[in-house]
């Protein structure tokens, strides 16, 4: 005890009281995530102003064999950001690294410190007329590390790739200290081995990233949305196929709401109503923009009508100004309110080709619903990337100390199913810790040996958010 206290105290001195944080009370904002399923317990949190200071608290925590815990806006959905119950590892929060570095647009590139908002690192972009376009409903809150880290996705991935398509550059804190920095705004660069692209999605496993060179975009000057009711997922994945071709690279999002998800944002938001005149088993959420003089208005209803000659498209609702679209978006962000309302639930994250997504949800539906008819299936997602969250909601008369168990079982039935048509058990929220079993069992040795290998070259003692993706070294 007597050298965790001196450990503290040598890291306040470095980083001030302010730096700091040592007292439960001012701790539990950083035990807890947006789910609310798990509370960690930190030794102390650690609040670096800077890269230097970054690499000053980790270089203490090699030489004393401390565990640290990188965390960004703790919007992660797989518990990689909290800090182990047995209270020994240090949170390094990220949070007062927050500064846009530079913005080229002409480079078209925006380089940052990894604290930074994503929706301000959004609105900076937008200022010089450039638009960095991962999209997600944290945005609000979650920061570029994090987004780094677990390689976001989002709502715009079908044009515009996952994160790791969209950062040129890092600057990363090893475990042990050390800072490489590679903050390059290279839009080619072919160099031998890419050692940045392993940070993309390594969840704080192998450093703290501290800096980020960002590829922007031209900021489309016009969108148009559309909320559409159609009978089947058969239907939506038609209705995909043709507009992908249709919109081709003006597509920015299609995404899959099931009548269960509009029923949700209604009762988190209640001044939202029903969107079209009925109610329809499914709806898509579409989006297409552009820069410069294509007539997207045209475009959008003359896909529309072909859907609806083909009976793909039942009803639809077409925003026609900014302030219609965001009404049409409110569902989206409303419905995940809803469920997280609904407490423990089974949250996925799974991938399967697109083409194969109608005969998965129907099978997996029926594996799932077999085991446990009273359960609420709400399978929705980024259908354009074949990424669909199949969550399940338990039944409302279950006890709090079945559900655990119950939803497992669940999992293990409903990954089995993905097996089958070769599908991930993580599409963009990553490992963490709660799809570590799943994550592992499906490993080949091959796969396992070169994984744990680049673990131990990069953090020898097994420091950075040790349990995290693979087991903490014992
Ligand atoms: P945290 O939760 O703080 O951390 C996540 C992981 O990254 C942890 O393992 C942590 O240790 C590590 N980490 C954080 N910062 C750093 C750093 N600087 N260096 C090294 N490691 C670090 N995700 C999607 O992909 N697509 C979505 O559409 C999406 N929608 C969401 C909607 C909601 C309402 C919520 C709550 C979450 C959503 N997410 C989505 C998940 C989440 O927002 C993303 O995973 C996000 O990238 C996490 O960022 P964060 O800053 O909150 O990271
Ligand atoms: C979403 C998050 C949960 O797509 O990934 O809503
Ligand atoms: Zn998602």
């Amino acid at each position: 005890m007597t050298d965790t206290i001196s450990f503290l105290n040598e890291l306040t001195s470095l980083l001030g009281e302010r730096g700091l944080i040592r007292e439960p009370d001012a701790m539990a904002r950083y035990t807890s995530d947006w789910a609310g399923d798990t509370l960690g317990m930190p030794l102390a949190v650690a609040r670096p102003a800077n890269t230097q200071e970054v690499a000053e608290i980790a270089k203490r925590c090699y030489e004393h064999g401390v565990a640290m815990t990188p965390q960004g806006g703790h919007s992660g959905l797989v518990a990689g950001a909290l800090p182990a119950a047995h209270g020994q590892e240090l949170v390094i929060s990220l949070e007062r690294l927050n500064n846009v570095r530079a913005i080229d647009p002409i480079n078209f590139t925006m380089t940052v410190d990894a604290g930074c908002i994503l929706e301000n690192v959004k609105l900076a972009a937008a200022e010089q007329d450039c638009d960095f376009p991962l999209s997600l409903g944290a945005q609000g809150s979650c920061q570029i590390g994090g987004n780094i880290a677990t390689n976001a996705g989002g709502l715009n991935v079908l044009r515009y790739g996952m994160m790791r398509e969209l950062v040129l550059g890092l600057e990363v804190v090893l475990p042990d200290g050390r800072i490489w920095e590679s903050l390059n705004a290279l839009h080619k660069d072919n160099r031998g081995y890419d050692l940045q692209q392993l940070f993309l999605g390594s969840e704080g496993t192998l450093g703290i990233v501290t800096g980020a060179v960002l590829k922007l975009s031209p900021r489309p000057t016009q969108n148009r949305t559309a909320l559409l009711g159609l009978p089947s997922v058969q239907a939506v994945i038609d209705l995909y196929s043709l507009a992908r071709r249709d919109c081709c690279d003006l597509l920015t999002a299609f995404e899959l709401i099931p009548r269960r998800c509009i029923e949700l944002a209604i009762e988190a938001t209640p001044e939202l109503s029903d969107p079209l005149d009925s109610a329809y088993p499914w709806y898509v959420l579409m989006e297409v923009a552009a820069t410069g003089p294509i007539d997207l208005g045209s475009m959008l209803e003359q896909l529309l009508e072909t859907g609806m000659e083909r009976e793909l498209v039942l009803d639809g609702a077409l925003a026609s100004s900014d302030t219609q679209s965001a009404q049409l978006w409110q569902f989206r962000e409303s419905m995940l309110e809803g469920q997280r309302r609904r407490g423990e639930h089974l949250r996925t994250d799974i991938s399967v080709p697109i083409s194969s997504l109608p005969d998965f949800v129907s099978r997996a539906s029926d594996v799932v619903m077999a085991a446990s008819p009273e359960c609420e299936i709400i399978a929705y997602g980024h259908v354009g990337d074949g990424n669909l969250h199949f969550n399940i909601l338990p039944p409302l008369s279950m006890a709090d100390s079945d559900k655990k168990a119950h939803l497992h079982d669940l999992e293990e039935r409903l990954f089995e199913v993905l097996d089958d048509v070769n599908g991930s058990i993580s599409a963009e929220h990553g490992i963490g810790r709660t799809k570590q079993a799943p994550y592992l069992a499906r490993l080949s040795p091959i796969e396992r040996e070169l994984i744990s290998g680049i673990k131990a070259l990069f953090d020898p003692k097994g420091l950075m958010n040790p349990g995290r993706i693979l087991p903490a070294k014992q």
